[in-house]
């Protein structure tokens, strides 16, 4: 019998790097971030608890949705966390629309932002406001497979590992410098919705330490 029969058993993922590195204690002060959003909210969620649990330590003071009926907004109110709508197909532009984000952040008083599954293309706007505080989950191992369905691009290529990437947003879709990734098994069998799950509890775990790892790159606090 072979030593790896099932995959899934033993190896659900795994992510690089494990840790960050270690940094001085914080002097209290605690991360302020926001979370823009457009469907599910899964990360939203997930990315509050970790906040929570102190890992960051950080608090979500707002999450921005562009889609009224979307289930982010409702889990933000099971949470207890600021909603904002910003409805794109309210807004002249891509950059009105932006423009409209980074007022909503600088009113908040966000130390970093987080795309959670927002499913717009970002402008230089944004991306300016927030120098290298700008983070995105997104589900493949970049740089492959950018853009759309990321886990059906991976599908029909055939490729045995996937993953996902948390990574500093710039102009690019889906560049920027990358914080952390993991990566998941492909399975005999695998539909888009199997291993679309697989992909998101490696997010969940990774999209905490990568806050963590672009505060500490600016030099901020986020360890409890
Ligand atoms: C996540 O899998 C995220 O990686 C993906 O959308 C999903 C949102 O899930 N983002 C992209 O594809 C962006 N290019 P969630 O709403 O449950 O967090």
């Amino acid at each position: 019998m072979p030593a790896f029969a099932d995959p899934s058993q033993q190896l659900d993922g795994f992510q690089w790097p494990l840790q960050p590195p270690e940094a001085p204690p914080s002097a209290g002060r605690r991360l302020r971030l926001a979370v823009m959003a457009s469907g599910e909210g899964s990360n939203f969620e997930a990315l509050t608890q970790a906040c929570r649990a102190d890992r960051p330590a950080a608090d979500v003071v707002l999450l921005v949705v562009n889609n009224p009926g979307c289930a982010a907004r409702e889990r933000a109110s099971r949470l207890g966390v600021p909603c904002r709508l910003i409805d794109h197909r309210l807004q002249p532009s891509r950059d009105a629309l932006d423009a409209a984000l980074v007022e909503a952040f600088q009113e908040a008083q966000v130390d970093l932002v987080v795309m959670a599954g927002w499913m717009r293309i970002v402008t230089r706007r944004l991306v300016e406001a927030f120098p290298e505080r700008l983070v995105n989950i997104h589900p493949s191992l970049l740089p492959s497979f950018r853009g759309m369905d990321a886990v059906g691009q991976a599908l029909a290529a055939g490729v045995r590992l996937a993953g996902c990437t948390a990574h500093l947003v710039n102009e690019q879709v889906d560049a920027g410098r990358i914080l952390v990734q993991a990566a998941v098994p492909v399975l005999e069998g695998d539909d888009h919705a199997s291993l679309s799950a697989r992909i998101q509890r490696q997010e969940h775990r990774i999209l905490p330490l990568a806050v963590q790892l672009a505060a500490e790159r600016l030099g901020l606090p986020a360890q409890g």
